[in-house]
Formats: structure tokens, sequence, C-alpha cells
């Protein structure tokens, strides 16, 4: 029969108590035993058994055998006990049948600054954050498209800038970037100089423009990609990859739009987005979708169903954090700027790396002196180019949604 349950953190804290100066060993022990996590054999329990320790520089893991009958998932709310027992950062992995909890000395670092050495020339890796393991690096021809959610000052458009700026070093010639910076442009206007950074939307009609664009031109390179039997770009000679950057996707949603003409244009920009997020992987582009209200309305189920790599900084609640990571967590972040838990195939507690818009165009400078732009060497800026058709009232061109 199986007896454990999840421990409220009180109990652990009474049973650990009065023995401070217990060993770590004992301590999980303890809250083995505080959740009845074990099996009981007739008038015996039996727990997990304790099969080796290993001490690293700052860290030491212990590897435990589970009794049968005990699901894996039970680790996962184990965590928090064995944290507060602790007052130690632990992690958990599976191997060889064995559970492996890391128990870390040391905090992760408040702050952790970026610097010229994360940059790998020629890959599309970008260094996402460090933890107790090292540097995390997330690599956009792996997991395409990047999903980041979380409350309002805690490092998104920071993690955005540091991503543009990793992959454009990484890759100076080979890449066209376009940004919906919805937040009046205030973050990103400024890299329109940057030869790199082909258009920024500023509004929603102006997204709705580019958007139209280029799903006009993913159509164009689905039929090249049919004519060559290509499938996906990574086994294609093409270097280029094209990203989409949106930050504060929730001004798309037209469900939280109040003007009437706006909300045409917002669904058209979400049919759009979930069309990029669908289809374009294989074809070279890589989205970047970035919400501070992550609900349904402001994440299209398409693009999050179509998005396997997460971010979620520091979230109001659990059900904000479920919509980012389909999972809880989120919303148990410290709250400290840079923050984050990244998921790909299991969630991370990671530290963001810090860079500013001065070191972005100090780089980019140094960059592009020595760099020939081989993409398209105009650009037309959506905010001021002539055919303003969405000033006159227009509604889009094309609406694969919204009834118009
Ligand atoms: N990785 C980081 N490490 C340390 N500090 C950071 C980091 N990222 C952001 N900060 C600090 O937090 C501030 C807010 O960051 P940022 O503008 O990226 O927040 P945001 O999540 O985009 O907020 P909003 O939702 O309001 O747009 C920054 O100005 C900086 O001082
Ligand atoms: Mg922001």
């Amino acid at each position: 029969m199986i007896e454990w349950l999840a421990i409220p953190c009180a109990m652990v804290a009474a049973a650990l108590m009065p023995s401070a100066k217990m060993k770590d060993k004992d301590k999980i022990k303890k809250v083995f035993e505080v959740g009845k996590v074990g099996v009981k054999k007739g008038d015996d329990m039996k727990y997990p058994k304790l099969i080796k320790e290993i001490t690293g520089e700052d860290y030491t893991t212990y590897l435990y055998s589970l009794p049968l009958g005990i699901p894996s998932k039970v680790m996962e709310l184990l965590i928090p006990s064995l944290e507060d027992g602790l007052n130690k950062t632990v992690e958990y992995e599976f191997e060889d049948g064995l559970v492996k909890l890391h128990v870390f000395e040391t905090e992760l670092p408040k702050r952790w600054d970026y610097d010229t050495s994360l940059i790998r020339p020629g890959t599309w890796e970008v260094p996402i954050g460090k933890n107790h393991h090292g540097i995390l690096y997330h690599d956009f021809d792996k997991y395409q498209h990047l999903l980041m959610g979380g409350v309002t000052r805690y490092g998104k458009t920071v993690c955005i800038k540091e991503i543009m700026n990793t992959l454009i070093s990484n890759n100076p010639n080979d890449i066209d970037i376009y940004i919906l910076d919805l937040k009046a442009g205030l973050e990103f206007y400024k890299y329109k100089v940057f030869p790199q950074v082909k258009e920024v939307a500023c509004d929603v009609f102006e997204s709705a423009k580019l958007l139209d664009k280029l799903t006009n031109e993913l159509k164009q390179t689905e039929v090249f990609f049919r004519t060559k039997g290509w499938t996906n770009i990574v086994d294609t000679p093409i270097k280029k990859r094209t990203f989409i950057l949106v930050d504060e996707g929730a001004e798309l949603s037209p469900d939280i739009i109040k003007d009437k003409t706006a909300k045409k244009f917002a669904a058209f920009c979400q049919a759009a987005l979930s069309e990029i997020a669908r289809i374009s992987g294989g074809l070279g582009y890589r989205l970047i979708y970035c919400t501070q209200y992550p609900t349904k309305q402001a994440v299209p189920q398409q693009v999050k169903i179509n998005i396997v790599a997460r971010l979620a900084f520091v979230c109001t609640s659990g059900v904000a954090s479920e919509v980012i990571l389909d999972e809880r967590g989120a919303e148990k972040i410290p709250s400290i700027p840079g923050r984050a838990i990244y998921l790909v195939d299991k969630p991370k507690t990671i530290q963001v790396p810090y860079i500013d818009d001065k070191m972005i165009f100090k780089m980019n400078k140094e960059q592009n002196n020595h760099v020939t732009v081989h993409t398209k060497p105009s650009r037309t800026d959506v905010g001021d180019s002539g055919s303003s058709w969405h000033r006159e009232n227009k509604t889009p061109p094309r609406n694969p949604q919204a009834k118009l």
C-alpha cells in the first residue's frame, strides 16, 4: 500500500526543529518519514534507500532507490518540503532507476552580467541562464520558438534584448529580425538602426501590416521548399533565419482591446502569429512571444501548443504559471529580477543574463564595422511607409479568423 502524501511545510519544520544540527541525509530521511513516502509491507514501512552520497564543490548528491510502487511524481511534490527542511536549494532527477537529489550549498547569483565570451559564432545558441550546473543555452535550431511570460519588471524585455544581441553576434550576416514592440516601440524602436533589424511595428495596426507581409512571405517559402523537396531548414544549405520578436503579446488580444477597429486587426495578428507558430519553424522562422499577462486571451492556443520551449519569470499565481509552463511553480520564484524557470524537457530555475542598451549598441557597432549584411539591404518602416492603409481605417488585407 502506498502511504506517501504531500507534506505541509509546517509539519516538516516541526519535525526538524529540535534537531537543527542533524546531517542533511538524516533530515531527508525525516522528510520521507513525515511525508510517509514509503510502501507498507506488513508492519514495516519501506522508505527510499540511500545508495550513495557524492560530494561536489558546492553541492552534495544523494542517490536513493525508491521502493516499488512509489510514483516518480512524488519527488516533485516533495521538493518544497525538502527545501524548507534543509533550507537549501534541492533538485532531483531520475537516472538508471535511482533518484538523484542534488542539495546545493550556495544560492544562485542574484545578478549575472552578460559578456562577450557567451557568444557562439555560427550557431543559433543563446545563453538563457545560469544555474548550479553551469550555463544553459537555448538552441533555436532545436527548439525553434520560445514562449515567455511573467509579471511586470522582472526581466522579459531585457531577456529578449539579450537573445537578439546574441543572435546578431552569432550570425550577423544571416539573420533578419522583425519586432512587434507593442509598448509603443519604447524598448525596441531604437534598434531600427541595426542592419539586421528589418522592421519594428509599434502598435496593432503596424503589427497587422508586418504580419501580413511575413505570412505572405511564408507562403512563398513553403512553395520554394516544396519544389526543392525540403522539409526542415536545418537540413538545407540555407544559413539565414528570420526572427519575429513580440514584446507584450496581450496588446494583440481582441478580448483585451476595446476599440472596434483595433479588435479586428488584433484578431488578424493573433491568427497570423498562430500560423507562424504552427508552420514556420521548418522554414526558418523563429517566434519569441512574450507577455506580462499569462492568460488564455493573451496567449493564443495555437501559439502555445506549437511552442515547446518556455521561460517563466515570477508569475502572480499558479494559474498564470500554468499558462506559460503548463505547470505550477513560477508563482514561487523568489522576487529577483532575472530569476526564471526555463522549461524544455524539465523545469530548471535559472538566473537570466543581464545586459543593457548601452552594451548592445557598443557590441553592435564594433561588429557591424566588419559585417556585410547579405540579407535585404533596404528596410521599410511599417510605421512611416506611404501606404498607410490602416490609418484610412481599412480592415487588414487578409484575415483568416476574424469575421470582418
Ligand atoms: N536578468 C536580469 N538581471 C538583473 N536585473 C534585471 C534582469 N532583467 C531585468 N532586470 C532589472 O529589471 C528591470 C525590468 O526589466 P524588464 O524591462 O526586462 O522587465 P519586463 O518584465 O519586461 O517588464 P514589463 O512587463 O513591465 O515590460 C530592468 O530595468 C533591470 O533593472
Ligand atoms: Mg517589458
